[in-house]
């Protein structure tokens, strides 16, 4: 079989590897479609602190099952799946509340151990999710991003009555804008960015506002509509967001931390504690498959509005260049691995 295989960074290439065998309590995946994620252009970039090298990339993939290991019900083949990437053990702490996502000896696919930009991937079976026959398959490859919205979600409880603010119009500012409206049917969602044709998107997946912050001050326009955000996401991830957030929050808001900076966020205590806001952050995604399954079953998320490439495997050299390089007009790309 085919993998793409980062050897180490900037070192991409287009490997001849053996099928795997499923071991026990395995099922062995035929990836058709994966879709590539600025962590898959990170550890090619030899950006991302948790990669160890050579390393299969791919943490969003969808497929059949075509074989399974001992232990695995038989009747799974055929199965078309798509594999939530977060391997826990299942008795730590973490674990042991509903978080899976932060065990304590975490694995992520294609991160930790060989992912799905392969013709073939063997997972655990309870990480391979059925894929209802009524969602496409290039629905059923955008699960996992929308996990990420789930889990956003899952931590910040929206309702109606939020007026919710979302920093970053990248492909997770934009699933969570969904998630607001499409399943929580937010008040009002507004997305500041600082690239406009990134907000035009935002208002494709149901932004009622958006505002560019390159052009504007963020704060001058939320005053000048007197508008107190109850619900704010940092989809961007600078360290400088969080004061602004804290700045610009209702009081009783929710403020939810997506990044990975290890560069500090200076913050007085005085403007959480003044208006008691409570921060949450959120990593991956704590069994949120089912979730984002059900929400597609019922049309309340539509993945069209972010895929904007799909390519074949073999360009996925130029396809990882595309998404880096043309921020203006690339959103989610997808790689065909088999029709
Ligand atoms: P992206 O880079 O495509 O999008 C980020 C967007 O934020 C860009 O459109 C950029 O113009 C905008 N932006 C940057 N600084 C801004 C500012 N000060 N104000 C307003 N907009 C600003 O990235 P993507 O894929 O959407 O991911 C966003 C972030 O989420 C990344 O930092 C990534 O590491 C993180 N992430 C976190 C996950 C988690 O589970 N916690 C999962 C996946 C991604």
């Amino acid at each position: 079989m085919k993998s793409i295989v980062i050897r180490q960074p900037n070192a991409l290439v287009i490997e001849e590897r053996d099928i795997p065998q499923p071991a026990t309590g395995e099922v062995r995946v035929k990836v058709k479609l994966a879709g590539i994620c600025g962590s898959d252009s990170h550890i090619y970039r030899g950006h991302n602190p948790f990669a160890k090298y050579p390393r299969v990339i791919g943490h969003e993939f969808f497929g059949v099952i075509d074989a399974v290991g001992e232990g695995v019900n038989p009747a799974r083949l055929g199965e078309r799946v798509s594999v939530d990437p977060v391997i826990s053990c299942g008795h730590c702490y973490p674990c042991s509340v509903g978080k899976p996502n932060v065990c304590t000896s975490l694995v992520v696919l294609g991160v930790h151990r060989d992912g799905g930009f392969s013709e073939y991937a063997a997972v655990p079976a309870h990480n391979a999710w059925r894929i209802p026959d009524s969602i496409e398959d290039k629905h059923a490859v955008m699960v996992e991003p929308f996990t990420i919205a789930a889990n956003v979600t899952g931590q910040a409880k929206p309702t109606e009555q939020d007026v919710a603010l979302i920093y970053g119009a990248g492909p997770m500012g934009l699933v969570t804008v969904q998630a607001l409206k499409g399943v929580y049917r937010v008040k009002q969602v507004i997305v500041v960015d600082h690239i406009p044709e990134r907000l035009v998107m935002a208002e494709r997946s149901g932004a009622d506002l958006t505002i560019n912050n390159s052009a504007q001050s963020l704060q001058a326009v939320l005053d000048e509509k007197g508008i107190k955000p109850t619900l704010i996401v940092d989809a961007a991830c600078h360290p400088s967001i969080l004061q602004e957030a804290v700045n610009l929050a209702s009081p009783a808001a929710r403020i939810v931390l997506m990044g990975f900076s290890n560069e500090p966020s200076s913050l007085a205590q005085q403007g959480i504690t003044g208006k008691e806001l409570t921060l949450y952050s959120s990593r991956l995604n704590a069994n949120k498959f089912p979730v984002v399954i059900d929400w597609m079953e019922k049309g309340l998320i539509d993945p069209d509005k972010l895929i904007t490439h799909v390519m074949d495997y073999r360009h996925v050299t130029d396809a990882i260049e595309r998404f880096e390089k043309d921020r203006l007009h690339c959103c989610k790309v997808l790689l065909i691995f088999a029709e």
